[in-house]
């Protein structure tokens, strides 16, 4: 069982401001703990299943920041962005508040599964070259897809700037003009890269898993979730599976 914390060091924890703008924020009335308004920031409480309500918003406690987030087309993964909005634009302030940074990134046009942590050591792990996690990318070509084209993926790749040639581990022809590809690197525009080389290019690219860990099917576009302690599990063991 966790050890109690005060609330002022459990707003300030969760992103909702200086200690001294948190505690503030209790003595305006405005948290509730688990339904009931609090009135002392130095209580100290349980974070087991705390449910806090700052103005009027419900807020889980989470000790560290691990969501999964359906990337819309047109934003960038980035903080200071250059043409596109940031998706940390869509994210609630809190979590902004505690640094929380994409685990890799997808291209402005990509759509799909990000990994979204303010815990360097959880996306040092998943980004690392050395566990090469794998990452599943739907892609639908303008071209149809040949076998050709899936041969020389399997096989390898070498791109312009690296003679190590990059291979995608697995891939699914979903329909003439869609793969679903795996790739365990994360090298700059990789699948766009991998499939002009092959002699396609990629109309649509959208990212629909990570290790063992699937786009949830009903998290929708620009929306974000808390992974769960199983969600979790699952992606510790895609790394430990390296
Ligand atoms: N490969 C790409 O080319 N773009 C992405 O966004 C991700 C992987």
């Amino acid at each position: 069982m966790a050890k109690p914390i005060s609330l002022e060091k459990i707003l300030f924890s969760q992103g909702f401001g200086t200690r001294r703008y948190c505690s503030d924020l209790v003595y305006a009335d405005l948290v509730k703990v688990n339904g009931q308004l609090a009135e002392d920031p130095e209580e100290r409480i349980s974070t087991e299943g705390l449910i806090l309500n700052v103005d009027g918003e419900d807020w889980e406690y989470h000790e560290k920041a691990y969501i999964a987030f359906n990337k819309p087309p047109n934003y960038e993964c980035s903080h200071k962005t250059t043409h596109h909005p940031s998706v940390y634009s869509l994210l609630p302030a809190p979590l902004i508040e505690r640094g929380v940074q994409c685990v890799g990134r997808l291209d402005f046009d990509t759509t799909g599964l990000l990994l979204i942590s303010d815990d360097g050591q959880f996306i040092h792990r998943m980004t690392t070259p050395k566990k090469n996690i794998g990452k599943v990318y739907e892609i639908t070509t303008p071209e149809p897809i040949t076998q050709a084209q899936i041969d020389h993926l399997l096989n390898g790749v070498v791109l312009d700037d690296d003679p190590r040639p990059c291979y995608a581990t697995a891939c699914d022809l979903i329909s003439e003009h869609v793969l679903a590809m795996t790739i365990v690197e994360g090298r700059y525009h990789q699948v766009k890269r991998m499939m002009a080389a092959v002699g396609n290019h990629v109309a649509k690219l959208h990212r629909t898993q990570i290790g063992a860990y699937q786009m949830p099917f009903n998290l929708a576009q620009g929306q974000w979730r808390w992974l769960t302690p199983d969600d979790l599990k699952q992606l510790s063991q895609s790394i430990e599976a390296k």
